[in-house]
């Protein structure tokens, strides 16, 4: 995972600050990373320590007060509409609140029918409905029972993994997950994870995991990034970081989750 000639997004010296004057916030403070093919990456960090910040830099929706981000080696072109969609075709995310990243106007159809569309791919009406059938069977909804609804009247955890299902249709090159389990139970929450193991099986997604969830982030990530009011702290190959940590700030978040091991039957 650690050679240099995979990387497929790097981070170099990035820092974001809110406001000005007396007003200032540094939410993500001189972060620097390098994210392989393949990868999955955990930030880990309370709330409040800029993972989402970082995130929304990453896809491009905030801009960097400075520092440079690389995408496949060179800095990352969203100039104009036409780079912006070139880029989002290959990275795309799943925030936090999935209410607030749909249209809520357009019906489930809609929804899923322009994840064909953005592939640009011109196909008969039959093929269309059975790729979005088979999008929705993917994360266990029936697509007959949603295509009509509005995303309002679906529950939290049906619109996470409608989100999914939009994934597994575009199938990008990078998934950003920002607490993607944020809004269901814990048996909801497993699912959806081995949701995402299995598209990174099928599709080689290399997948950026945003959590405040320290036992979360050993289960699902190859690497791990922790991050305390806006700086990296501590990083590397989940296991070393979190059986045997360097940071307090580490220490404190593993002390906060008692048996990681075996709540999540790992030991
Ligand atoms: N648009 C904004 N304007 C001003 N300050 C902001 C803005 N967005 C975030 N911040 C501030 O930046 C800091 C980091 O916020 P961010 O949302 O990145 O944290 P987070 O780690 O994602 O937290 P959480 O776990 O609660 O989602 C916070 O102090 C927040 O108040
Ligand atoms: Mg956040």
């Amino acid at each position: 995972m650690s050679s240099s000639n995979n990387v497929l997004i790097s981070g170099k010296h990035i820092t974001k600050v809110f406001g000005y004057g007396n007003h200032k916030t540094t939410a993500v403070n001189d972060v620097s990373f390098d994210l392989h093919e393949g990868e999955i990456v955990s930030i880990v960090g309370e709330s409040g320590s800029g993972k989402t910040t970082l995130a929304k830099m990453i896809m491009g929706l905030l801009k960097e007060t400075s520092g440079t981000i690389e995408y496949k080696g060179k800095p990352r072109q969203l100039r104009n509409h036409a780079a912006r969609k070139k880029y989002w075709k290959d990275i795309q995310a799943i925030f936090q609140d999935p209410f607030s990243s749909f249209n809520l106007f357009y019906k489930v159809e809609k929804l899923l029918m322009d994840c064909i569309k953005l592939q640009g791919l011109k196909l008969p009406r039959e093929e269309q409905v059975q790729k979005m059938k088979d999008a929705c069977s993917f994360v266990n909804l029936k697509y007959e029972e949603l295509f009509n609804k509005y995303p309002f009247e679906l529950s939290g955890g049906q619109m996470q993994r409608l989100m999914i299902a939009r994934i597994f249709m575009l199938h990008p090159k990078v998934l950003i997950a920002d607490e993607p389990t944020s809004m269901v139970d814990a048996c909801s929450r497993s699912t959806i994870l081995d949701m995402l193991m299995k598209l990174r099986q099928e599709n080689n997604m290399t997948i950026i995991f945003i959590t405040h969830d320290v036992g979360l982030s050993y289960y699902v990530s190859d690497t791990i990034y922790i991050m305390e009011k806006g700086k990296i702290v501590e990083s590397g190959i989940a296991e070393e970081v979190i059986l045997n940590p360097q940071h307090k700030y580490t220490k404190q978040l593993i002390e906060d989750v008692p048996k990681i091991h075996s709540e999540w039957n790992l030991a």
